[in-house]
């Protein structure tokens, strides 16, 4: 397992350099929308008082399109942020992203094991990330120890469909057939892009991931499938254990 996990991170290496262009094609932006989304109901599933002093961490960043959305939904909602870290295993991505964004620290790092302390972060996110940790229960649980009581975890990410209908029938053969083509146009790297729709269909239904998060202790505030159900955005809060004495 640990060398399938090296492989996909080299793999994430390799096409760094032109990750952001094919991703822009290849989503035709409708991921903005739902990026926004996201955000927005993080926002307004916290407590008033944690938002004075907003404390986040995006986990598989990549090149860091993630913190640049926390970062422009939260000026537009007039949201401090007090702190916002990028975590990624793919060094390359990482230099990317921190050209991009000089000012935010960014660790090398992978999902299941944070550098990060315990109850510390309002909200962790993780966008487009979770299909490639392998072992993604070790992850789920990171994610729960480094969020704080009542935190939010937001989840984008691409979803199996099973007994899909026409249209999502139609959406499954452009992600397999043309998405990869277009990918490996953009990045000359056939082979990685060819993980793409490889990965999708090696990973969970929303239901079945939805039920991994609930077995971890999160609690669902919003799941919603999108482009005809080929992405799913999930939306849950850490477990408040109420202390009894
Ligand atoms: C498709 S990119 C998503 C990047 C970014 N979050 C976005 O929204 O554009 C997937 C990212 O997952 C990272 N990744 C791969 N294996 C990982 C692991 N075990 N733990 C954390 N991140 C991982 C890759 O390095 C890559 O940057």
């Amino acid at each position: 397992m640990a060398d399938k996990q090296q492989e996909i991170i080299a793999m994430f290496d390799e096409i760094a350099q032109s990750y952001d262009l094919a991703n822009r094609v290849m989503s035709c932006g409708i991921d903005i929308a739902w990026r926004k989304k996201a955000c927005n109901l993080a926002f307004s599933n916290l407590p008033k008082q944690s938002l004075d002093s907003l404390h986040i961490a995006d986990i598989a960043c990549g090149t860091g399109d993630m913190i640049l959305h926390w970062q422009k939904n939260a000026q537009k909602n007039a949201i401090t942020l007090q702190e916002i870290r990028g975590l990624d295993p793919s060094a390359e991505m990482l230099k990317i992203a921190q050209k991009k964004l000089p000012s935010i620290s960014f660790t090398q790092c992978e999902a299941t094991a944070l550098p990060l302390e315990n109850e510390s972060f309002d909200i962790v996110s993780i966008a487009y990330g979770i299909r490639n940790v392998l072992e993604r229960k070790k992850a789920l649980e990171e994610f729960m120890r480094v969020l704080k009581e009542g935190g939010i975890l937001v989840i984008l990410e691409f979803t199996k469909c099973h007994n899909p209908n026409f249209l999502e029938n139609l959406m499954g053969f452009y992600t397999k057939n043309i998405l990869p083509l277009i990918g490996g146009i953009i990045s000359k790297n056939y082979r990685a892009y060819r993980y793409l729709p490889d990965s999708i269909e090696e990973f969970l239904t929303k239901e079945k991931l939805l039920l991994e998060l609930k077995e971890v202790g999160f609690i669902p505030l919003y799941t919603k499938a999108f482009s005809a159900n080929v992405c799913t955005l999930f939306v849950l809060k850490k477990h408040s254990i109420k202390q009894t004495n």
